[in-house]
């Protein structure tokens, strides 16, 4: 008779056949985009909904059109890219403006509401967690108003800061964000995660990194967070190397990706996930321009890869060379 402990003996080969047959990529002519009450138009990018096998995050993009709002509501974490576009946001009552290559963080919780405020759609890249609340109980969206035009300028306390509350910082602008010279290291993440992996982490492994959410203690999440734009060389490769669950959104370039020995052809807007939790892959930019990925993961990667590293190390395989 088999009992529990032999269908525990069968998880890892379960994972690893679950994970086989789920989906990899997403390229922007598959988006099935919906009006929500939240968006009057969005679609989900690596989500379980959409066959991916993710650790219960999900990656979304949404437009607000010209002279729109998007509904205001609450709900767990969120980091944000705006890809295209400018506006601001009321979190919390507080007043936060928005360009194209804006990063926004929404706390666990805090009441918020996007407003186009540019001629164009707005455009912008979303990561949250709902599938990892809800297995841990912790999922509740509330809803306080739909998506529609507006007219009036939303009431707010303040304005005029990229942080919530001293040296708690919500808003990093492009601009803003720190660039290490190209080929220079660069320091890495100050996690846990950085920390049980020293020697790894010290390789240079894209052309330019630029820094966004969890460089330092002031920008940082704990759910999620839209850590860097990788900047790759034209016709240039990455490293070839295993880590757990992260994904990628192609801004700019064409290229291709190995994953898993599978060659997976890209272009902006195509969204890429590395599942985890030692997915061999290599980047590849076949452009004459450069490759521009934005890179999210979810922070129970950061509470996993420490403890699970004797059995799950980080690794590297081999250095990137020009193609
Ligand atoms: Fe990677």
């Amino acid at each position: 008779m088999s009992t529990y402990y032999d269908n525990w003996l069968g998880f890892y080969e379960k994972g690893v056949q679950e994970r086989k047959n789920a989906k990899k990529v997403i390229y922007p002519e598959e988006l099935n985009w919906v009006r929500t009450r939240q968006d009057a138009k969005s679609a989900l990018l690596v989500a379980p909904e959409n066959g991916f096998k993710t650790v219960g995050g999900v990656t979304m993009i949404g437009e607000i059109p010209p002279g729109w709002k998007t509904g205001k509501h609450s709900h767990g974490e969120e980091a944000m890219y705006i890809l295209e576009g400018n506006g601001f946001s009321i979190i919390d009552d507080q007043k936060f403006t928005w360009e194209t290559g804006t990063c926004i963080r929404v706390p666990f919780g805090a009441v918020h509401q996007h407003f186009n405020a540019g001629e164009k759609p707005a455009k912008y890249y979303s990561a949250v967690a709902p599938h990892f609340e809800y297995y841990c109980n912790v999922a509740k969206i509330e809803q306080f108003e739909d998506c529609g035009p507006y007219n009036e300028q939303p009431p707010f306390t303040k304005e005029g800061t990229d942080y919530s509350e001293p040296g708690v910082r919500l808003v990093l602008h492009q601009k803003d964000a720190y660039k290490p010279k190209r080929g220079e290291d660069h320091p890495h993440h100050q996690s846990a995660f950085t920390e049980s992996h020293p020697e790894q982490m010290k390789k240079v492994h894209h052309s330019q990194i630029i820094r966004m959410m969890g460089i330092n203690e002031e920008f940082r999440g704990e759910e999620v967070e839209i850590t860097d734009v990788f900047v790759d060389r034209a016709h240039n490769a990455t490293e070839k190397h295993a880590h757990m669950e992260a994904i990628l959104y192609i801004l700019q370039g064409e290229g291709y990706s190995i994953i898993d020995g599978e060659k997976i052809p890209w272009k902006q807007g195509t969204a890429l996930h590395v599942q985890g939790p030692q997915t061999v892959h290599q980047h590849f930019v076949t452009s004459d321009v450069e490759g521009h990925e934005l890179r999210t993961h979810f922070g129970i990667r950061k509470f996993v890869q420490p403890i699970a590293k004797k059995t799950f190390p980080y690794l590297f395989f081999e250095e990137g060379h020009a193609l």
